[in-house]
């Protein structure tokens, strides 16, 4: 099976030979010593009815015919817009570009940019950055950065939040953050991706819901170092249930 590089994708891959590194939400992510450069998105088989449509969903989206590929699809939408209007420059794009698909057993694997340091590790998310007291301000400052590129670019975020953005100085050795998820028009009636004066918008109140919480889980970072060093062990943590989103 030539898996040495990412153009020269095999038509099947076998999950076993890579690590999960990540998903849980909706995809599995996986990882392949043979393919340095991407990973490979499958859908987590439990979503799916037999007919590939998503199993527990309301009885409208049940039956649209992208069923369980439909966020795949909106990611793709979304990239084919971009270099639409970049006419057809892939040049720097502020989210993990898509290469093509493999099949795998767990259907179909979108294959992707991997987002990665300088040394091939993964990169971190905006939220483990936060949770292990490493978020600095010129994190801040990479955020705002890639926040104003994606209301100047007219890039539409639909689902994007700490968990889909990672930080990284691998790329060209500029440190920024990366959408690697989430991206994409969510709305039925797409005003996002028609108007520049809507997208910029929803830019905003995601930078003000980010904001909001990098503060609470700093704060639980911190919580969590001062209660180490001080070898107290909170007996009971009182947490509010995180929202249950698409990640
Ligand atoms: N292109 C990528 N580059 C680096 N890491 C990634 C990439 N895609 C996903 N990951 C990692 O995998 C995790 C889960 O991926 P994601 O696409 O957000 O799936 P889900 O939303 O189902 O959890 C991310 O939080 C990130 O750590
Ligand atoms: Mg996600």
């Amino acid at each position: 099976m030539p898996m040495d590089d990412p153009f020269r994708l095999p038509n099947f891959i076998d999950l076993d030979l890579g690590t999960r590194i990540g998903g849980g939400q909706y995809y599995n992510v996986y990882e392949f010593p043979d393919l340095p450069g991407v990973l490979v998105k499958t859908v987590r088989a439990d979503l799916a009815d037999e007919n590939g449509f998503h199993r527990k969903a309301n009885p409208i989206r049940r039956r649209r015919l992208l069923g369980i590929y439909g966020a795949m699809a909106r990611e793709l939408n979304e990239f084919l817009i971009q270099l639409r209007r970049r006419r057809g420059l892939l040049g720097k794009l502020p989210f993990a570009r898509p290469y093509g698909f493999v099949q795998t057993r767990e259907g179909l694997g979108l294959v992707v940019e991997k987002i990665a340091d300088r040394t091939g590790r993964i990169a971190p998310t905006l939220r483990d950055l936060c949770r292990s007291g490493r978020f600095e301000p010129f994190h801040l400052t990479a955020l705002n950065t890639l926040l104003d590129r994606c209301k100047r670019e007219h890039v539409v975020l639909g689902d994007v939040n700490g968990q889909n953005i990672v930080f990284t100085d691998g790329r060209d050795g500029e440190p920024e953050f990366v959408v690697i998820d989430g991206l994409g028009e969510k709305a039925a009636i797409p005003i996002h991706s028609v108007s520049r004066y809507f997208n910029g918008r929803r830019v905003e109140r995601l930078r003000q819901r980010m904001l909001a919480d990098i503060q609470k889980w700093s704060r639980q970072a911190l919580g969590h170092s001062l209660a180490a060093a001080a070898t107290i062990t909170p007996t009971r943590r009182v947490e509010k249930p995180e929202t249950v989103k698409r990640g």
